[in-house]
This record gives structure tokens, sequence and C-alpha cells, in this order.
């Protein structure tokens, strides 16, 4: 195989009670990228269409995780990337993570497999620490490993695929506006109280233990954040009345999505999900921001190869 095209999709992190360990894979919204084979040897990212990000290898995070892939397995030959974005960069559905993630993918199947997914992901969370300033892997898991992942350590790297239940739907609100990760994470605490510690890990326990169960009711009690929540919060527009009025509609849990400023519930079925789709919408546009939403099934694949 000379190349490959295929989508490389958005992606939620943290979900609540999963701080830098917890994520899922989006399905209808992503980038599409390409990966070629080149006879001159190294990294190129020849096309980049949707977003203005920098063509410089050693700046791109596709780049990076690229090159970090092929220092652990050098080759004569080398390859080209094209990105066709389509997730925005700061809207907190992982675009950077899209990149790195497909980037790595696409090199990997074009080398014919020398990497498992799970080995991959290290290559990826190499490319989101130039993106984010730190290397953490909740975004980059679910799109390579698909579902819902749990990110046990990073170093040395075990990522845990959890199951996804059937009827577990998402609503994603993209308020406008841009929200640097890197900035998101400098405004968080560096100390926890024990006390908060505790409930975290309570929900996070008990959210893990709800998805093998396929208890939703459970998943809506554990479906809390009492550490970064309360700080990463402040940033988002009616972020409180986002909260209420998805509840309000059925949801079984709402937060921030990784960093935000996008913003996620989940729901028990495609109608709620709907209806929590309304209830946003109706909000968001009372306070006059420009927004996108959208409903997605948990993309238990991941990244998918595009037919010609
Ligand atoms: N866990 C990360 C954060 C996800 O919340 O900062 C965003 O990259």
């Amino acid at each position: 195989m000379e190349e490959i095209n295929f989508f490389s999709p958005a992606s939620v992190a943290n979900v609540s009670c999963g701080f830098d360990v917890l994520g899922f894979c989006l399905d209808p919204i992503g980038d599409e990228m390409v990966v070629r084979r080149t006879v001159a040897p190294g990294v190129k990212i020849s096309k980049i269409e949707g977003q203005d990000l920098p063509f410089d290898v050693k700046k791109n995070v596709a780049g990076v995780a690229a090159e970090a892939l092929l220092k652990e397995f050098p080759v004569d030959f080398g390859f080209e990337i094209e990105i066709y974005k389509k997730i925005k960069a700061g809207s907190g559905i992982g675009s950077s993570a899209a990149s790195a993630a497909g980037s790595v993918y696409g090199i990997n199947e074009l080398l014919g497999r020398p990497f498992t997914a799970h080995e991959l992901v290290s290559f990826a969370m190499e490319g989101e620490s130039v993106a984010c300033g730190a290397a953490h892997a909740d975004n980059v898991a679910p799109v390579l490993l698909g579902g819902i992942t749990l990110v046990r350590s990073t170093a040395p790297l075990e990522v845990i695929k959890l199951p996804s239940p059937s009827e577990l739907t998402a609503v994603i609100l993209h308020p406008k506006i841009e929200l640097k990760t890197l900035h998101a994470r400098e405004i968080l605490k560096k100390n926890v109280s024990m006390e908060k510690a505790v409930q975290q890990w309570g929900n996070l326990g008990a959210f893990v233990s709800a998805l093998y169960q396929e208890d939703y009711e459970l998943m809506s009690r554990s479906l809390k954040d009492g550490i970064v929540e309360p700080m990463r919060s402040l940033l988002i527009p009616n972020f409180e009345n986002l909260k209420k009025a998805s509840k309000d509609a059925g949801a079984i849990g709402f937060g921030i999505s990784g960093s935000g400023p996008s913003v996620f519930a989940l729901t028990q079925g495609l109608k709620t999900a709907k209806e929590v789709a309304e209830a946003l919408k109706k909000n968001i546009s009372s306070i006059g921001i420009d927004f996108e939403l959208h409903i997605s099934n948990i993309n238990n694949q991941g990244i998918k190869v595009i037919a010609d």
C-alpha cells in the first residue's frame, strides 16, 4: 500500500469524573487525512486545509507524532501527510489528538502494522504534548482504540478499553469561542483536598463499574467533577444554565468536553439526545453566542478508512 485515506474522529476527554484519564470517541465529527509513502526519507506535511496550522513538522502535532514513531522504526523512505481539518483547534473535542493519532495510524498501516494501536498511543501522545504543554492520552487513546478508554498510567503506558453501553449517546455543544488547552491547564490549582479526591475516585470507579453493568442510573450519579469543573466552568458562557437545561431534558450527565469550551451531555438513547440538543440550543441561542451542535453515538471503531 502506497497511500491511505481515512477519517480521524473527534473525542471527548475527562468525561467529568476522569480528568486526564477518561475519554470517548465521537462519530460524525472528525478530520480527513491522507498519508502517502515517498521516496525521500523523513516526514513532510504537504497539505493542510480548513485551519491555519504550521507545516513545520517539529511544530505540527501530526509531524511530531510521526517522527516519534519513525524514531522507533527507522526506514529509508518517507511519508507525506495531508490534513483536511474539520475539527476546530481550541474547541475542546480533540482537534490536535485527531491529527496526532491520524498521522501515526496512517504511517503504521503503510508500514504493515509494526505497532499495535495501544503502542501507537505513546507516539500520538508526544504530538499532543506540543499542542497542550503536557503529555496526556485521554483524547488520543479513544481515537486509536475506539470507544471509551481509561488511561491507568502514561509511564509506562497502560490504556484499558472500557465497554460502550449500546444506548449511550453524546450531545456536543461547541460555543464558538476559542479556549486553548494550555491556558485551561494553567488556571488549575495544583493541589486537591483529600475530601474532593475521595469523592472523585469514588465517582470514577463507579462510572467504570456502571459501564460494565450498563447501569445508566449509576452512570448518572457518577458523572460528577468536583475538582476541575468548578475552575474551568467559569470560562464557559452560561455553563450552569446549560447544565440545568440538559439535566431537565433528561441527560444522565453534563460536563466540559476536554478543556472546553465545548460541553457534552450523555443520554440513554437518541430520542433523549435530541431533546437535550434542543434544550441546549434554546439556552445558548438566548445569550447570542454562535455555536455548533452534534449528536453522536460512541464510535467503537475509532479511525475509519475511507474507501476510494
Ligand atoms: N485532559 C485534558 C485537559 C484534555 O483537560 O486538559 C484536553 O487536552
